[in-house]
């Protein structure tokens, strides 16, 4: 099959587009999908530099990729819910590549009337946001609560979830992004890079962040005693040491199938808006990387054959 290997760690470079890869093995728990698009996400490019290495460590030569798209080709014995030719959405791993090999339990439909394409941005950003809310901070209705890169794929999932729980919801974004973040539909935009305007926000029942850094320990510092702060990337060290009256939790977005689909039909539906910066051939994942780790773009699609095809 063809796919993007990695043979050791570095830049974009590293990743090698190939003809020839062998299929990955399939077991009777598996289902194995011809794949339709994989997306980009910031973990991928962590992982190909050898920035992760201690938490995800690769067999090299490797294939990245957490999203896929596809139609199913082949289930296992003990599948039930797929069958060939079904169209699906997964959340799973080694995706940049023609045929990706995932537990059945994992796959979900994909909902009829969405592009199968570009529903390959939805999985991992969608599973990190709502957990980010619901696991990580445990917000309720009512209470306030800053989400920080909102306007981020991971950002909006976290606002979407949080606006469906009834929270209210402060979307807090680079200066640049103040505009954008008003179309979220939430009661209040900040610029975290306003540190008058950071100062100024009431003590917070819960932050969701999802930029990390200084922003983050800004942020952290506004939460009331008692409340949680979940993240998703990485907090400086000791950050949240200083504030031990404050709940800090950081999310590893876990499979859940159903929650991928409840995304997929908010998509769908026009209820869930996930900008798409670029679709790009699978071949150019090494292009797809440059452009990802600049910033700004939104999702990024790898195409790797015509949905329908
Ligand atoms: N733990 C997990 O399971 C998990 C899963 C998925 C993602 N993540 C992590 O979550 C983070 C967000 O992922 P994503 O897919 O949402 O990325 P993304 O789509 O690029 O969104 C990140 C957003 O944060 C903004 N941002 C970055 N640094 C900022 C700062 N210092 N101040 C204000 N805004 C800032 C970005 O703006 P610009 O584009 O202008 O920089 C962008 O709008 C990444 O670190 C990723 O690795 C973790």
């Amino acid at each position: 099959m063809q796919a993007v290997r990695l043979y050791r760690y570095g830049g974009p470079e590293v990743l090698v587009f190939e003809e020839h890869v062998p299929d990955p093995p399939m077991n009777g728990d598996a289902v194995m999908i011809e794949t339709v698009a994989a997306s980009v996400n910031p973990i991928d490019w962590k992982v190909r530099s050898g920035a992760r290495q201690k938490d995800f460590p690769l067999l090299l030569p490797a294939i990245l990729g957490r999203d896929v798209s596809g139609v199913v080709s082949a289930v296992g014995g003990n599948v039930r819910h797929v069958k060939p030719g079904d169209r699906v959405l997964a959340m799973g791993d080694a995706t940049y590549a023609e045929k990706v090999v995932i537990g059945g339990s994992l796959v979900t439909h994909a909902p009829d009337g969405l592009d199968l394409a570009d529903a390959a941005a939805i999985p991992l950003i969608s599973l990190t946001g709502d957990q980010l809310v619901r696991h990580a901070t445990a917000v309720t209705k009512g209470q306030t609560l800053v989400v920080s890169g909102a306007i981020g794929s991971v950002g909006r999932a976290a606002v979407h979830t949080a606006l469906k729980l009834g929270v209210r919801v402060i979307a807090a974004v680079r200066a640049r992004q103040v505009d954008a973040a008003r179309q979220l539909n939430v009661p209040e935009v900040l610029a975290i890079d306003d540190d008058a305007a950071i100062a100024g926000l009431p003590p917070l029942d819960a932050v969701a962040d999802t930029v990390g850094g200084e922003a983050a320990v800004k942020l952290l510092a506004k939460v009331k005693p008692g409340g949680s702060f979940g993240f998703a990337s990485v907090l400086p060290a000791g950050a949240a040491d200083a504030h031990p009256s404050v709940k800090v939790t950081r999310v590893f977005a876990r499979p859940d199938p159903s929650k991928v689909r409840e995304f997929a039909d908010d998509v769908r539906d026009g209820k869930f808006a996930l900008p798409i910066g670029h679709r790009l051939p699978l071949r150019d994942a090494a292009h797809a990387h440059v452009l990802g780790e600049r910033g700004g773009v939104g999702k990024i699609i790898l195409l790797v054959r015509p949905a329908g095809g």
